[in-house]
């Protein structure tokens, strides 16, 4: 694996992390896994080779979809592999037809995935700096949907579709982490009432909602918290719900106090990407200006990582510190987590219990 000296990634743990969510996963009753992309670091062969042979040996199916990291360039190389390879190496994963980079699966009666591809590349084979799903796959969902009634519709794309961040579609730092058509996206969503998407790309702890839809971002393990959730749907008479539980790891052999010391390490690599933050639109703030704040915002991305925080920065200008008072799970203008009633007031990142409407209503 390529050491870049700013990564942001906590590599070192991934493996044994991974094993430590597997080993629980595996004393749970679960029907299937879904990794929502960012399998790898850079798209090495071994690396996918490695986690497709660790999938098989699981007691539940698992389903994957391709994130940024996962093909860093649509051909391969002797270092990483294309947009072409990689369904070849998850076929057991969702991928039954490696001819096409999307798929749809009944993955238990009446329940219905759609594992999307975001990634996007010119012609060079660069990888684009958001997320797109081109014409051919719309059409291609479209039908899908169509085909889809009366089932659970669970979507998995990378990008993400709904805002996690304030202005997050409006704001170059934010985009980067959507897909530039998420709107049209959200109509064929709608139309087909499919309530529940998940993501990843971000990685930090959040679930947005808008109208029926709710989308779960979930973290990296390579990243503070190390975070991974465990889902219960249930449909009862009186209401469908989705229970989502978040669990961490919060040691492994090599870090045994791993939840403090990985949060030191993004603090460590935060500063220029607040500097960034702070100089540009839409707070413009001068350099020696932003130079002056960024220290008191050196925890700020691992507690939105986190999830469920709040934030409030007495020693900021009032207008300033307003402004990161959005980035709260809660603010007192109310963001989507605020405005969902079963939601209200309380914060939903990490434990929540979802009430999802009824497919005949
Ligand atoms: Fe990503």
């Amino acid at each position: 694996m390529w050491d870049s000296p700013h990564r942001f990634h906590l590599v070192e743990v991934s493996i044994p992390a991974i094993e430590q969510a597997l080993d629980h996963l595996t004393q749970l009753d679960l029907d299937f896994l879904l990794l929502p992309g960012d399998l790898t670091q850079h798209g090495e062969p071994e690396n996918h080779a490695w986690l497709a042979d660790r999938l098989s040996c699981l007691p539940f199916p698992a389903y994957v979809i391709p994130g940024n990291h996962d093909i860093p360039h649509a051909f391969a190389t002797d270092k990483s592999i294309g947009l072409k390879e990689f369904p070849h190496y998850y076929q057991k994963f969702g991928y039954s037809n490696p001819d096409q980079p999307y798929y749809t699966c009944e993955i238990l009666p009446g329940v219905r995935l759609i594992g999307l591809n975001s990634n996007t590349f010119n012609a060079e084979g660069q990888q684009g700096h958001t997320g797109y799903l081109d014409p051919e796959q719309m059409a291609w969902l479209q039908q899908v949907l169509s085909e889809a009634t009366g089932e659970v519709i669970l979507v998995m794309v990378h990008h993400n579709v709904l805002e996690h961040l304030p202005r997050q579609s409006q704001n170059p730092m934010g985009q980067r982490y959507m897909l530039s058509n998420a709107p049209e996206l959200l109509t064929l969503l709608r139309q087909a009432n499919a309530q529940l998407l998940f993501t990843g790309h971000l990685h930090v702890q959040d679930i947005a909602q808008q109208g029926n839809l709710s989308e779960i971002t979930t973290g990296s393990l390579v990243s503070y918290p190390h975070p991974y959730r465990v889902l219960e749907y249930r449909q009862e008479q009186q209401a469908t719900t989705l229970q989502i539980e978040s669990h961490h790891i919060t040691d492994v052999p090599d870090f045994p106090n791993l939840s403090h010391h990985s949060r030191e390490w993004m603090g460590d690599r935060s500063r220029s990407f607040m500097l960034k933050l702070l100089t540009q639109p839409p707070l413009n703030l001068p350099l020696e200006t932003a130079e002056q704040y960024a220290p008191s915002l050196r925890y700020f991305w691992a507690d939105i990582a986190k999830g469920d925080s709040q934030f409030y920065f007495p020693e900021f200008p009032p207008q300033l510190n307003q402004y990161f008072a959005q980035f709260g799970a809660i603010t007192p203008s109310g963001n989507c987590e605020a405005t969902v009633p079963n939601g209200a007031g309380k914060p939903i990142d990490n434990q929540a219990v979802l009430t999802l409407k009824d497919l005949e209503e």
